[in-house]
Order: structure tokens, then C-alpha cells, then sequence
């Protein structure tokens, strides 16, 4: 099946019927579009799929997504909701790194030479449909640190100050938005998969330095276990992957120094 806009010719591969396509806007550019497929209800391995599509430079891979799926292939399935980088949904693999959709965009992945673009689902999650993983034991690990704030004792009466100096010490991991990007770009996480992961050590992290909380030890001594911390081989990956610019890697060695003096 050939679909045709504008003077270029397109030739879906996935199956539905395709919808009337928008016209080509000014400026806009022909990318080849490879996604990974997977439907667990006829296929039994995941395989490429291409589809050639107009795009403007600053369109992003958000866009691409929406236009094969409204104009060729409603079939294709992706998570997205916010657009715009907040709620974390579209973690994937775009030209081989772990990225989010909404962020990326089409003039930073394709040249004069090369208009080729491939997205893939994020690594070391089970594969539940295309771009979409199961995000429960990612969830699990973020869980196991207790992410919430923990007091003892009486209700306080009064606002508890903080000094700035004291809010510093977790203002970056405060930021993370549970993407995923980190711990499915860790390769101790593809290969063991009992490693809490750099996203779970963050947002202990964010508690165990924070003055108010009374669980930071209980935090420390649930990382140290054997799936825990010292998995962590500080190879970076996790904080290359950070769409929100969190120095994951640091935050695990303040973690790790803390475990090893006893002291936050
Ligand atoms: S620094 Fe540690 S947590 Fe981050 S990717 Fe490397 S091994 Fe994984
Ligand atoms: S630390 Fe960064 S990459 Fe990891 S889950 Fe949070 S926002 Fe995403
Ligand atoms: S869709 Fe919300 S972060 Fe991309």
C-alpha cells in the first residue's frame, strides 16, 4: 500500500487503513522512521517496521509518533501525556539512547546525509507492545525506598525551618520524574535484575539528605543489601541518561559514602 503527500510517496508497512494526511507544511523535510513492533497477539519477536514521513527540524519524535499513528498506523502504541518533558511517560531508545520523545528533536538526529531515525522500547523491562514496557518492576524499586517523607514522635506544632544550605544537599533529586531512562540504561540493571537501580538510589537519596526526615538509616540499610548500592560499577550511564540533567552518579556516591561512615 502506497500513500502519497505532497509530491513523495510513503509506503506504510503497518496494517489499518491510513487517514487523509494533513498537507506538507513549508520547510518540511522527508525522515525514514524505523520502530521496533512487537503485538504479543500474532507476533512471536519484535521487528522493525519504516515509514517515510514529512518533518519540520523542529518537529520531535513525539511528532513523528503522532503522525504515523493518526495518518497511517493507529495500531502503533507509545506511552505520552504531558508533551513537554514533565510527566516522564515516553522514555525510549531514539538512535540507540535512552531519551524522552516530547524532548528530542528532529533537527538534532538527522543531517543532510543521514534522515534515518530508529526508536526502540527502553531495555530491561518485560516488553508488553511496541514502545510500551511494564513499568511495575521499575515501580517496585522505587517503592522499596520508602519515597516519602517519615517522622517519629509527635505531630510537630510548628513549621519545620530548613536552611538553605540544608534543602541544597537533595535540590537535585528532587527533579527526577520517574522516567525510566536511567535504570534501563544501566548495564548492571539489564544484567542483574535484582538491582534496585539509579532511579530508586535517587529518590532515596532525595530523603535519607533531607533534614526533616527520621528514616534515612532504614533507607541506608535497605540499599545496602545485596541488591542495593554496591552494584553500582559508577559507569555513568544513568547520568548521560537524565533527561532532567540530575547528576545520578554523584547522588549514588553521596549514598554510598554515607552507607560507609554511617553518617549523613
Ligand atoms: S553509574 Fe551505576 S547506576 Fe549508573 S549506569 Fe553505571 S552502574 Fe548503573
Ligand atoms: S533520575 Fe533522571 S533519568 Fe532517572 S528516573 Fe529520574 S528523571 Fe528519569
Ligand atoms: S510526554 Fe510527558 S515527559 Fe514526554
Amino acid at each position: 500500500m502506497t500513500v502519497t503527500f505532497g509530491e513523495v510517496d510513503a509506503t506504510p508497512t503497518g496494517p489499518g487503513k491510513p487517514a487523509e494526511l494533513p498537507p506538507v507544511p513549508d520547510g518540511a523535510i522527508m525522515v525514514t522512521v524505523h520502530i521496533q513492533r512487537f503485538n504479543p497477539e500474532i507476533d512471536e519477536a519484535p521487528h522493525k517496521e519504516s515509514y517515510r514521513i514529512p518533518a519540520l527540524p523542529t518537529d520531535r519524535v513525539l511528532n513523528l509518533l503522532h503522525y504515523i499513528k493518526w495518518y497511517i498506523d493507529g495500531s502503533l502504541t507509545f506511552r505520552r501525556s504531558c508533551a513537554h518533558g514533565i510527566c516522564g511517560s515516553d522514555a525510549m531508545r531514539i538512535n540507540g539512547r535512552n531519551r524522552l520523545g516530547c524532548k528530542v528533536l528532529v533537527k538534532d538526529l538527522v543531517t543532510d546525509k543521514k534522515t534515518e531515525i530508529t526508536i526502540e522500547p527502553i531495555k530491561g523491562l518485560p516488553l508488553e507492545k511496541d514502545l510500551i514496557v511494564d513499568m511495575e518492576p521499575f515501580f517496585d524499586a522505587y517503592r522499596a525506598v520508602k519515597p516519602y517523607m517519615i517522622t517519629h514522635g509527635n505531630e510537630p506544632s510548628r513549621e519545620w525551618i530548613q536552611s538553605q544550605h540544608d534543602r541544597d544537599r537533595f535540590d537535585d533529586t528532587t527533579k527526577c520524574i520517574l522516567c525510566a531512562c536511567c535504570t534501563t540504561s544501566c548495564p548492571v540493571y539489564w544484567s542483574e535484575d535484582a538491582y534496585v537501580g539509579p532511579a530508586a538510589i535517587v529518590n532515596a537519596h532525595r530523603f535519607i539528605f533531607d533534614s526533616r526526615d527520621q528514616a534515612g538509616q532504614e533507607r541506608l540499610e535497605i540499599l545496602s543489601d545485596a541488591e542495593g548500592v554496591w552494584r553500582c560499577r559508577t559507569t555513568f550511564n544513568c547520568t548521560d541518561a537524565c533527561p532532567r540533567g540530575i547528576e545520578v552518579t554523584k547522588a549514588i556516591q553521596e549514598v554510598k559514602r554515607a552507607l560507609m561512615f554511617r553518617r549523613v
